[in-house]
């Protein structure tokens, strides 16, 4: 495990952006795992400039997205394929037909969960997942539950995750209480892991997952047990762990 700690979130985002980049560029085809979120924009915003500047070539990237709200349509610009169109793709030379996003739109949900699944597979696995880490631990949609769930499946959100995401929405109603996640199992058979943090929101979880025990209570806290994880977190999400080590 790798801990960078940076001032400030555009640093963060900086670092972040170098290290998907540094994966593309080794290998032009990878497949990168990728999420959504206020954490992942500001490393969006640093691969399109790396496009824009001619140091990257998306046209043989793919991408499988971690996870998506049930019945929200793409155009609905609260679905995670408008994020994902909106904050990368349509600003790269990705080719669509290379960009996953689980479908939750679908009538046999358990069936688009297994061809996720299937698909990812295919793909030969995923080189480079980017995680953001929820202020309940929670990693892709995967709630702190009492089983670690393993593969693709449909998530009834938790409370404080429904409350975190009103932000994006009118008002705590419109929080879609469904999605389909990439599961556990699915996201430690990436080859890589990089996980972002920042701000006080996140101290806590952040403590907890790399500090505390491994529980399903604590969807990160599995990450501890992967061979290669980067974490970048900013001075406000890392400061629980520097008091901790400290004492
Ligand atoms: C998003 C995802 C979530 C977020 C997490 C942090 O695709 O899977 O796990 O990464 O909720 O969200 P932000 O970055 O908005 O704090």
């Amino acid at each position: 495990m790798r801990f960078i700690i940076t001032e400030d979130y555009e640093v963060l985002s900086k670092k972040a952006a170098g290290i998907i980049a540094a994966q593309a560029l080794q290998k032009n085809d990878s497949t990168l795992g990728l999420a959504t979120g206020d954490s992942a924009v500001g490393i969006y915003k640093n691969l399109i400039k790396l496009y824009n500047d001619g140091f990257l070539d998306f046209s043989k990237v793919k991408t499988v997205n971690l996870d998506e709200y049930i019945g929200m349509d793409m155009n609905n610009k609260q679905s995670y394929a408008y994020y994902m169109k909106n904050n990368l793709f349509k600003n790269v030379n990705i080719d669509m037909a290379n960009t996953y996003i689980p479908n939750g739109l679908v009538d046999d949900l358990n069936l688009e969960c297994k061809s996720y699944e299937n698909h990812i597979a295919n793909l030969g696995g995923i080189d480079l997942q980017l995680l953001g880490i929820g202020s309940n631990g929670h990693i892709g949609f995967n709630e702190p539950s009492e089983t670690f769930k393993m593969h693709t499946h449909v998530v009834e959100l938790d409370e404080r995750t429904i409350k975190d995401n009103s932000r994006f929405f009118n008002n705590i109603q419109e929080v879609p209480r469904k999605s389909i996640s990439m599961g556990i199992g699915t996201i430690m058979k990436a080859k890589k892991i990089l996980l972002v943090a920042s701000g006080k929101n996140k101290a806590e979880a952040l403590l907890n997952a790399f500090y505390g025990e491994i529980t399903p209570k604590v969807p990160a806290s599995i990450l501890q047990l992967h061979h290669d994880v980067t974490v970048i977190a900013d001075k406000e999400a890392e400061k629980l762990i520097s008091e901790k080590i400290s004492k």
